[in-house]
């Protein structure tokens, strides 16, 4: 059996659709109970729904053999896994963005609310520039607003909720996407049945 580690939500489910597709169907499959484990004997396949930003440490510690998460948290956690295929879904940017005509005052260190304190600190580390992180779990569109921060460093995808706030993009840091990933022993003793999953999953994007 291959063990895999879905995002719950809406490209979880996406996700498990094209699965589905390529040979990968669970029966019992439905994201509207409150099952979180989800076996198919018959096409050797058991899921897991797990909360997005924890699908990277099921597959590192080997709970699941596969698993599907974004670019933002592989780059943010580093975790010790392989990625193995773009699958070009959940598409967005990692960014800088802040109040309407900001203009960034070098005199005094620049605070930045995020999520993303790594991924923060190796941009600015980069541009030399010294920040203040104010670390934050959401809605961090709102620390700019209330004064708390000068930017913020975060997910854009539509860029509806920076416009409904009135922040701007000022610079894009990265493109995101959500990636294929499997647990390095798991890839060591499985990688033939590894490998086919891949390749229909490439084939069928
Ligand atoms: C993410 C991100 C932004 C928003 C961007 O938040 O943190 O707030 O989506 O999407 P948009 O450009 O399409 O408006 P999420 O919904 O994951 O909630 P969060 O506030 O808990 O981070």
């Amino acid at each position: 059996m291959i063990s895999i580690a879905l995002p719950k939500g809406r490209l979880g489910e996406k996700v498990y659709a094209l699965l589905a597709r390529v040979g990968y169907a669970c029966s019992e499959f439905s994201p509207e109970n409150r099952k979180l484990v989800f076996c198919d004997e018959r096409n050797g396949v058991r899921y897991f729904w797990v909360k997005p930003s924890d699908v990277a440490i099921y597959v590192a510690l080997g709970a699941a053999d596969l698993g599907v998460v974004g670019k933002d948290i592989l780059t943010e956690y580093n975790p010790d896994v392989y990625e193995l295929l773009d699958l070009n879904m959940g598409k967005c940017d990692m960014a800088v963005a802040a109040p309407k005509g900001f203009t960034d005052d070098m005199e005094r260190p620049l605070r930045v609310a995020t999520k993303f304190t790594h991924i923060a600190r190796d941009y600015y580390e980069r541009s030399n520039r010294e920040i203040q992180i104010i670390k934050l779990n959401g809605s961090i569109e709102l620390a700019p607003i209330l004064g708390m921060s000068d930017v913020i460093v975060d997910i854009v995808e539509t860029g509806t909720t920076l416009r409904e706030n009135n922040l701007e993009v000022v610079t894009k840091i990265m493109p995101i996407s959500t990636r294929l990933i499997a647990n390095k022993v798991a890839y060591r003793f499985e990688s033939d049945r590894i490998d086919r999953l891949t390749k229909r999953l490439e084939e069928a994007l």
